[in-house]
């Protein structure tokens, strides 16, 4: 369990491992729409559909755990920042994933996890090359969400670093060592 000085093994692992792969989607998913990266699409969509497995159980060890204790004494308004990014953060890595399962679903291009295939593509029968969507609204749905999600979840990553980055060098409190296991 967590203390206020100590967090655990779990609440750190699962921190990092999230942290470093929804950059990296974040990243890949700005460039690969950009750039027309098609190659990167399975690649994205199967990270993307393993993180929902990781946000899930991030989830529930909140639930078990609950929210570490700050390691110092804020202000008012600074809890409440820390609160509310804190929730932007957990509800962003949910809806991330679900938007893009929405969207790469029902557009009817299909995904799976490196191979295995969950939903699949729908290729048009007189054109396999094409694909027709299940349902255009909820394709259009799950693109403009899952767009939306993105930049949300991006505001609140850089919002996190700066808070970090302020308790660590302005304050100079143990709220990043102690997630770095310090
Ligand atoms: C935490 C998980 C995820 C993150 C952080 C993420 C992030 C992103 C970002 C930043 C973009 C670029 C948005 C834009 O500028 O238009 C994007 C695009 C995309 N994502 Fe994800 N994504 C995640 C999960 C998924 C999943 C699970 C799928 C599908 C199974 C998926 C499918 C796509 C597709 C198809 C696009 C391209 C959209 C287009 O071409 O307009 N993503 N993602």
């Amino acid at each position: 369990m967590d203390k206020a000085d100590k967090l655990s093994k779990i609440t750190i692992s699962l921190h990092w491992i999230t942290a470093v792969v929804i950059m990296g989607l974040c990243a890949a998913g700005l460039y690969m729409t950009r750039a027309e990266a098609w190659a990167l699409y399975p690649l994205h969509k199967s990270i993307g559909v393993l993180v929902f497995f990781i946000a899930i159980l991030r989830v529930i060890w909140r639930i078990r755990n609950g929210w570490p204790a700050a390691a110092a004494d804020y202000s008012h308004i600074e809890r409440q920042m820390a609160k509310v990014i804190k929730w932007v953060l957990i509800i962003a890595t949910l809806a991330l994933p679900i938007t893009g399962m929405l969207f790469s679903g029902a557009s009817g291009h299909g995904f799976g996890i490196f191979g295995l295939v969950i939903v699949p593509s729908h290729h048009m029968p007189d054109n396999p090359a094409q694909v027709l969507a299940y349902s255009e609204f909820w394709a259009e749905t799950g693109a403009s969400l899952h767009q939306a999600a993105a930049y949300v979840l991006i505001a609140g990553i850089f919002l996190h670093l700066a808070g970090a980055f302020k308790h660590h060098f302005i304050d100079k409190d143990a709220t990043l060592k102690r997630m770095l296991g310090k």
